[in-house]
């Protein structure tokens, strides 16, 4: 292969990057749309004030934001707050559990139950406010992503795999490889494209059945216990769906075949299920009920 000038830094940067961003912003912006789709009047209101922003892209907008907070030095503390570092035994065992996994630093389950009690407060000034909202919004589209409610090789990241042909990393592939390959590229037209798609599967598709289920165990009185369902929900897709044959299965084969149409189905259910859990939880937060 010849470098160029051109494909250097590109390079350089896909090589650097952890890759332990949660979804893609694709991903996130495509929850923020799912969730738009089921709050009521009343919760919008609020979060458009929250989030100083009257349009109709209000959650959309600030989805991706704390991948870019992580990022700054004032943020980085913050860093632990978008996964949770199961210690279970994929495919054999998978399994969360909140003394065990949580680190010091804090955690996604640990920074939703943080923010949760933050976005509510009286006595907190507007941008710390509105920055408990941008947490809230992002993590419950992090919680859904397999790979974030896994220790082994930091979520996949050290999993060495190719798709389409590109040498990536497991984790990339369920973050950013899969969306994209299905949906385009990380823009908001994209993204409120396939959120369309998936609001039609809860209100009248695949998904009406079992939308109901989805928000067993959500209460704000215990948002630890609450971001534990939906953690282990996550998780057990670990086994199931991430690696299912072990973590060699997925390093023999290029992942854009077989692998990304068997898995598909998965990352359209979680995206889906976080934006109606989004929805849910702003709901609460805004009236009490999860009024869905
Ligand atoms: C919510 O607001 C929209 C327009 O802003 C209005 O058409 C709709 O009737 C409202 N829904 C309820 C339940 O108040
Ligand atoms: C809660 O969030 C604030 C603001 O980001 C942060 O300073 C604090 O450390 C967090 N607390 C926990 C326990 O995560
Ligand atoms: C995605 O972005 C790449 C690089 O900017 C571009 O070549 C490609 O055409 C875009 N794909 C879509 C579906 O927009
Ligand atoms: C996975 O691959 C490694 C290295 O090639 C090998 O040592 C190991 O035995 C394999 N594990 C399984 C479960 O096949
Ligand atoms: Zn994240």
């Amino acid at each position: 292969m010849k470098f160029s000038v051109t494909t250097l830094p590109a390079l350089l940067l896909a090589s650097t990057l952890p890759g332990a961003l949660g979804w893609g912003a694709l991903g996130h912006y495509t929850v923020a749309y799912v969730a738009s789709h089921f709050v009521t009047n009343k919760t919008k209101q609020k979060f458009q004030r929250i989030l100083g922003d009257d349009s109709t892209d209000y959650l959309a907008a600030v989805a991706a934001y704390p991948d870019t907070y992580r990022n700054t030095a004032i943020g980085a503390f913050t860093a632990p707050f978008h996964y949770i570092d199961a210690l279970d035994a994929p495919p054999d065992s998978c399994n969360v559990d909140f003394a065990r996994d949580c680190g010091i630093g804090g955690c996604i389950v640990s920074a939703i139950s943080n923010y949760t009690t933050r976005v509510q407060s009286k006595r907190l000034a507007a941008e710390d406010v509105k920055l408990a909202a941008e947490m809230i919004i992002h993590f419950l589209g992090d919680i859904h992503q397999p790979l974030h409610v896994e220790n082994l090789e930091l979520g996949g990241n050290g999993i060495k795999v190719t798709f389409g042909g590109v040498a990536t990393n497991l984790h990339a592939v369920w973050d950013t490889s899969i969306p994209q390959k299905y949906a385009g590229n990380a823009t908001l037209a994209h993204a409120a494209e396939w959120a369309t798609i998936l609001t039609a599967g809860i209100k009248k598709g695949p998904y009406k059945r079992v939308a109901a289920s989805w928000l067993k165990g959500m209460t704000l009185k215990d948002p630890v216990k609450s971001a534990m369902t939906w953690a282990t929900d996550s998780n057990s897709y670990v086994c199931s769906a991430v690696l299912p044959d072990g973590r060699n299965a997925t390093e023999t084969i290029d992942l854009s075949g077989e692998y990304y149409t068997e898995t598909l189905p998965i990352v359209q259910i979680q995206i889906a299920k976080a934006g109606y859990r989004l929805a849910g939880w702003l709901n609460l937060i805004a009236s009490g009920k999860t009024c869905l």
